[in-house]
């Protein structure tokens, strides 16, 4: 019996080891922040082009959700200890003032999920504005948390 449950703390130890090595590839998080931010960054300027031209904004309804969905994921792609390597530009300011840069990436859902809601409804107006906001929620987390 004590060697059953000696295993069994073994194997847990060793699950807990195979989930510590799993998450401790910082670089594999920071790429697929960077890669997250630039697909965001090409969709918006891809929404610019089409609120410059006053055109239909029906078709970014998915592309505005894709946004939420990836400010939701924001917060964990900045895991402790992905504060250095690649070339990161997140600052330390990220892992310290941890409820403010979360509150950043809720304000970034918050105005994406408006947006997506205007794109389905197919109000220029209206997803011009949210567009606005979007781009502010980008604009005011880069500011305070990453580098230049
Ligand atoms: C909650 C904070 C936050 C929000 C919101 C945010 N970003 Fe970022 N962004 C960062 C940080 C921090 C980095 C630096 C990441 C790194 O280098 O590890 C970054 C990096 C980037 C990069 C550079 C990627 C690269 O290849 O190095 C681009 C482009 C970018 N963001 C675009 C956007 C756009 C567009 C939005 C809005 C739709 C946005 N970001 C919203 C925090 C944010």
């Amino acid at each position: 019996m004590r060697i059953l449950v000696g295993l069994l703390v073994l194997g847990l130890v060793a699950t807990q080891a195979d989930a510590q090595t799993a998450v401790g590839k910082p670089d594999d998080l920071i790429a697929g922040r960077q890669a997250g931010m630039s697909l965001q960054s090409a969709l918006a300027a891809t929404m610019k082009r089409t609120v410059d031209a006053k055109g239909d904004a029906k078709p970014f309804k998915d592309g505005a959700d894709a946004i939420s969905k990836f400010a939701k994921a924001i917060p964990g792609l900045f895991a402790p200890g992905t504060d250095k390597g690649l070339n990161t530009r997140a600052l330390p300011v990220v892992w310290s003032d941890r409820a403010g840069f979360e509150q950043a990436a809720s304000n970034l859902d918050k105005a994406a999920q408006v947006m997506a809601t205007a794109a389905a409804s197919g109000n220029e107006g209206e997803f011009a504005q949210a567009f606005q906001t979007t781009g502010q929620a980008c604009a005011a987390c880069h500011r305070t948390y990453r580098s230049r």
